[in-house]
């Protein structure tokens, strides 16, 4: 931040406190005092950034503190925001998250803890993901832009967050076709729970649910994947998977594993 519209700020509050000017309360907020403003008309320091408004020391002023590109949360043209909801929609945080109002309940809702968790645990969770949520090696400007998006669509006063998926009790005792199958090379939350042991295939979560990501705009459905299984190359001529074939008990398993969570 410039120096001089600080010292220039700081020359105003003087002015101020003789009660020269008169100005509105948030004005006077004690992050003004060391910082220069900005984005007046569009709010107050604490409503993008948060922090505590009446400290003068920086510390327990940042306390809770969004920067970057999590501030823009609240600015609906933002260049952050805007990246967010790309980002969002390519690498389908929906086929395990609620987001937005929308999504497979495999894992938290996220409408639910934005507000919850500080930025530094949110950049945390995206950047150094958890076992059955994929690493999509993003850059902390990234994760700032996904936060802002979060932020955005979460509800201020969540409540407690909870899964809402049940899961379905496994009571057969035959072992989980895709587990079997597909578990060697993929992970997926399924309705059964989580299955898989690997990430050298991608994560197969929702596959069939409408909210895994299609780049080429075609979405998966039982036909394709059937024919996928038959022949990944048919379809990708350098696909590291090689053909897999299931029975009709293993083939049940797979589509059942892939759908949507099971509704409450
Ligand atoms: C006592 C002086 C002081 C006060 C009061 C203060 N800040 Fe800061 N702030 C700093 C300094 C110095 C830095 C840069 C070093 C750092 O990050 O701690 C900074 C950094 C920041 C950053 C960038 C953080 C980052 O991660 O890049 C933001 C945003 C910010 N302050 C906002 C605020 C807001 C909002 C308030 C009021 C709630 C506030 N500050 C109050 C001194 C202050
Ligand atoms: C309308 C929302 C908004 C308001 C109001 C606002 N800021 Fe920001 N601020 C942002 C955004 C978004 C960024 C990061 C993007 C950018 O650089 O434009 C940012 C950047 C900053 C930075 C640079 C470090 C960083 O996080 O990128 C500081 C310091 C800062 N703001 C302090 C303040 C202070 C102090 C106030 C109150 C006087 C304030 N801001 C008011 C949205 C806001
Ligand atoms: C394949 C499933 C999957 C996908 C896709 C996924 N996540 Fe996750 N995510 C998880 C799991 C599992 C956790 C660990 C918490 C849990 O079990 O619910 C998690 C945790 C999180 C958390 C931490 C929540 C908390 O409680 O603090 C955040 C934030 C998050 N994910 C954001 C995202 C974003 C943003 C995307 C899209 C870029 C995304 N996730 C995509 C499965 C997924
Ligand atoms: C020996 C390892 C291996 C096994 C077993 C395997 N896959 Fe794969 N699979 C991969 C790899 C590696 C990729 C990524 C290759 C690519 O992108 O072309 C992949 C890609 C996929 C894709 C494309 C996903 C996407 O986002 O593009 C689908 C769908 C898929 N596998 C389904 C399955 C199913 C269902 C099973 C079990 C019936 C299975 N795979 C078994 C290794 C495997």
């Amino acid at each position: 931040m410039a120096l001089r519209p600080a010292l220039l700020i700081a020359g105003f509050a003087a002015l101020l406190g003789c009660g020269v000017l008169t100005a509105p309360p948030a004005a006077r907020a004690a992050c003004a005092g060391c910082h220069t403003e900005h984005f007046r008309e569009q709010g107050t320091c604490t409503g993008c950034h948060r922090g505590n408004p009446t400290s003068t020391r920086a510390n327990l002023a940042h306390a809770g503190l969004l920067s970057r590109g999590a501030a823009a949360w609240g600015m609906p043209g933002a260049a952050a925001v805007a990246e967010g909801d790309r980002l969002r929609d390519r690498l389908g945080c929906r086929r395990c998250h609620v987001t937005g109002g929308r999504g497979n309940a495999y894992a938290i809702s996220l409408d639910r803890v934005a507000w919850r968790r500080s930025q530094a645990q949110l950049r945390d969770a995206i950047l150094s993901p958890a076992t059955f949520m994929p690493d999509f090696s993003l850059t902390p400007r990234q994760a700032d832009a996904l936060i802002a998006v979060l932020l955005r669509d979460g509800e201020r006063d969540g409540r407690e967050s909870r899964y809402l998926v049940r899961f379905r009790d496994g009571r057969s005792n035959r072992p989980n076709g895709f587990a079997v199958q597909c578990g060697p090379c993929h992970r997926a939350l399924t309705p059964e729970g989580a299955l898989g042991t690997s990430a050298s295939g991608p994560n197969l979560t929702g596959l069939l649910s409408g909210h895994y990501p299609d780049p080429d705009g075609r979405a998966w459905d039982e036909a394709r994947l059937a024919s996928w299984l038959r022949n990944p190359r048919g379809e990708r001529p350098t696909s590291a998977m090689r053909p897999v074939t299931l029975n009709s008990a293993e083939w049940h398993d797979v589509l059942s594993a892939l759908g949507p969570p099971p509704s409450r």
